[in-house]
């Protein structure tokens, strides 16, 4: 980021009320990536596993596409790849070696959105969030009744649990605890066994795509198998609306990935949108949104020695004229952004804190 965008985004920073002690933190962040494109060329961002699904979503607006079948064509993509372990096909299952999925669609000509939680069997839950906004009265259908319906439209059920997944979570149950009955493969020496969980990362990959077409209409879908060996039933960010995605036709659209249970507690999505409502770029908008999860993270169990969260959530935006914007707590990292122009590329996103240094 320029300076002078730095200043601004400070100045704005400090009108909305963001605390003072944020402000070293801010001054850290290294990289932004905004840009502005004409509203004549459409834009699709993504979360940076969204490249394939930034370009599949391009090439369709241009085929005239509307915006929301264009970007849950692409994170299909994503969905039936077994090879990533944190969206549909292959997610990492839940506690017990299930995996469950949720997705939420927002449409933006028209208003809707439509989600589903927990959702067991089938591997394109983004194709069910958009069929609850279509064929029910709902937003957010759950857990069997979600099965049922996605059933009853002719969806057909099949194991979601890949052969690379099944084993992670062997792992993982195997190595939970000193004082159970898993145990990983060992020698007679081996010290620790079962305490590795703790040094152990838990993942919460997902991926959000939004995109704008030359009308300047917007959509967007964010998809995920959620936190890897959740507790059942557990439901994150991505299928509540205004927590993972919000869309406003009027404004733009804004996701979230990283550590659910942060973004349910700031509605981030939302605010980030209607921080752009106010005139904020959409990366200054995704950095309040990544300093309010800073302010409010005050349990010490999900605290660093030096008072940071000791946990991510990453932000990805884009307004209705075009230009578009990511950001996190820590970085660096990248988003996808597709105009049309090129093949999908993966920009430098904001951050408040680089990462620190593994031990
Ligand atoms: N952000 C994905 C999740 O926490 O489930």
């Amino acid at each position: 980021m320029k300076d002078m965008d730095r200043r601004g985004f400070i100045t704005s920073a400090t009108m909305l009320g963001v605390g003072a002690a944020m402000m070293p933190a801010i001054a850290e962040r290294a990289h932004g990536a905004t840009a502005r494109v004409p509203l004549s060329r459409p834009v699709v961002i993504s979360s940076a596993n969204g490249v394939r699904a930034s370009a599949r979503a391009m090439e369709l607006l241009r085929q005239g596409a509307d915006t929301l079948d264009a970007v849950i064509a692409g994170v299909n993509i994503v969905e039936d790849d077994p090879n990533d372990d944190s969206v549909g096909y292959g997610g990492l299952p839940n506690e017990d070696g299930v995996v469950e999925l949720d997705a939420s669609v927002m449409h933006g000509p028209t208003c809707r959105g439509g989600a589903v939680a927990s959702l067991r069997n089938i591997k394109n839950p983004s194709k069910i969030a958009k069929l609850v906004m279509e064929r029910s009265d709902h937003v957010l259908i759950v857990g069997d009744g979600a099965l049922r319906f996605a059933k009853a439209h002719g969806f057909k059920e099949e194991d979601l649990l890949t052969e690379q997944s099944r084993r992670k979570w062997l792992e993982w149950k195997e190595r939970l605890s000193t004082e159970d009955d898993w145990l990983p493969a060992h020698d007679a020496a081996a010290k620790d066994v079962g305490a590795v969980i703790a040094r152990s990362e838990r993942l919460t990959g997902t991926i959000h795509c939004a995109a704008v077409d030359a009308k300047g209409d917007i959509s967007a879908v964010t998809t995920t198998s959620g936190l890897a060996f959740k507790i059942p039933g557990r439901v994150g960010d991505s299928p509540i609306l205004g927590a993972g995605l919000y869309v406003d036709n009027a404004v733009g659209a804004a996701g979230s990935t990283g550590r659910g249970e942060a973004n349910l507690l700031s509605c981030a999505s939302v605010m980030i949108v209607e921080w752009m409502r106010l005139g904020k770029s959409p990366e200054e908008a995704c950095l309040l949104a990544a300093t309010r999860v800073v302010d409010h993270t005050k349990m010490r169990r999900l605290l660093t020695d030096d008072g940071r969260p000791a946990f991510n959530v990453r932000y990805y935006a884009v307004n209705k004229a075009g230009q578009y914007g990511s950001a996190s707590i820590y970085g660096p990292g990248t988003f996808a952004v597709n105009t049309g122009e090129q093949a999908s590329r993966l920009l430098d996103g904001a951050y408040l804190f680089k990462t620190p240094e593994k031990q």
